[in-house]
């Protein structure tokens, strides 16, 4: 017996097997969770998703090109959904997006108005977008995931605007948790600790971040992807039925340090 045997749920986020969304979809399968998956329109994108999950073991993937930024596309991929699945426990927002020109240190005071609007709509707007039309096909309740980190409230130099967005997101996540709580459904973030994706690879900084949690995080080392699966696990499943609203730090406990 899995813990989610029998759920079903959509991941968007899958750009390669490095991405947080692949990690936490697989652990998510491997507890007897059904996975449809949506990632960024585009060849190139396909072949490294399909290229992905193949190497994890899963050929017959359900796969629908989405540009979350498009109310079309996300209204198409609903409702392919909803014709594959019928209904859904689950759904998995782990995109993310900043133009990296902005993400240096020392550029947040330059950030122009139009790559602000961008960042917020694909990084942190897109979970509204996305928990409305999941929530029509949670008729039993269900689980709503996004991804953030502590830059939302702390400053790490290089990740600027997206610092402004996660801090939006994960306010996002509450007015969410708010209102979908009468219907039974659960809208939680992780936020994950420093990890070598191709999105972590455009802040500028980055490196001396992944020095930083080795040095000073209580565990005196940085997370694994694994371990944000797990936390997913944890979340997606009836172990979590009384949290909602919350956000969990998968950091090593580096955001407890003050010195
Ligand atoms: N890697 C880290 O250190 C770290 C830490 C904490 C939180 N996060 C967050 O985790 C999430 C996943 O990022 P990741 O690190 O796995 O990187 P990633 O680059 O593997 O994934 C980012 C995904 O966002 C998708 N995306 C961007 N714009 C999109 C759009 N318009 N429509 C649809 N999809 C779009 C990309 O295609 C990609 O699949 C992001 O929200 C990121 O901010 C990452």
């Amino acid at each position: 017996m899995g813990l989610l045997d029998g759920k079903k749920g959509l991941v968007f986020g899958i750009a390669n097997d490095r991405s947080i969304a692949w990690h936490v979809a697989k652990t998510l399968m491997d507890a007897g969770a059904t996975c449809g998956f949506a990632y960024m329109p585009g060849a190139k994108n396909l072949h490294r998703v399909k290229t992905c999950l193949e190497a994890g073991g899963i050929t017959d993937a359900w796969l629908n090109a989405c540009d979350a930024t498009k109310d079309e596309d996300l209204d198409a991929t609903f409702e392919a959904a909803r014709e594959k699945y019928d209904t859904i426990d689950f759904l998995i927002h782990s995109i993310a997006y900043a133009d990296r020109v902005y993400l240096k240190p020392g550029k947040f005071t330059e950030t122009p108005r139009d790559v602000f609007a961008q960042a917020l709509d694909i990084s942190a707007y897109t979970l509204i977008a996305m928990a409305n039309r999941a929530r029509k096909m949670m008729p039993h309740g269900g689980s709503i995931i996004g991804m953030t980190y502590y830059g939302s409230q702390k400053v790490f130099p290089g990740y600027n605007v997206m610092g402004v967005a996660k801090a939006a997101l994960e306010a996002n996540s509450r007015y969410l948790a708010s209102e979908l709580g009468q219907q039974g459904i659960r809208v939680n973030t992780i936020s994950a600790g420093p990890l070598k994706t191709l999105s972590a690879m455009a802040v500028g900084g980055v490196e001396e971040i992944f020095e930083w949690v080795e040095k000073k995080s209580p565990l005196r080392r940085n997370v694994e992807a694994e371990e944000v699966g797990k936390t997913a696990l944890y979340l997606i499943s009836d172990l979590s039925s009384g949290v909602t609203g919350e956000n969990i730090f998968v950091d090593s406990g580096y955001n407890i340090a003050g010195l």
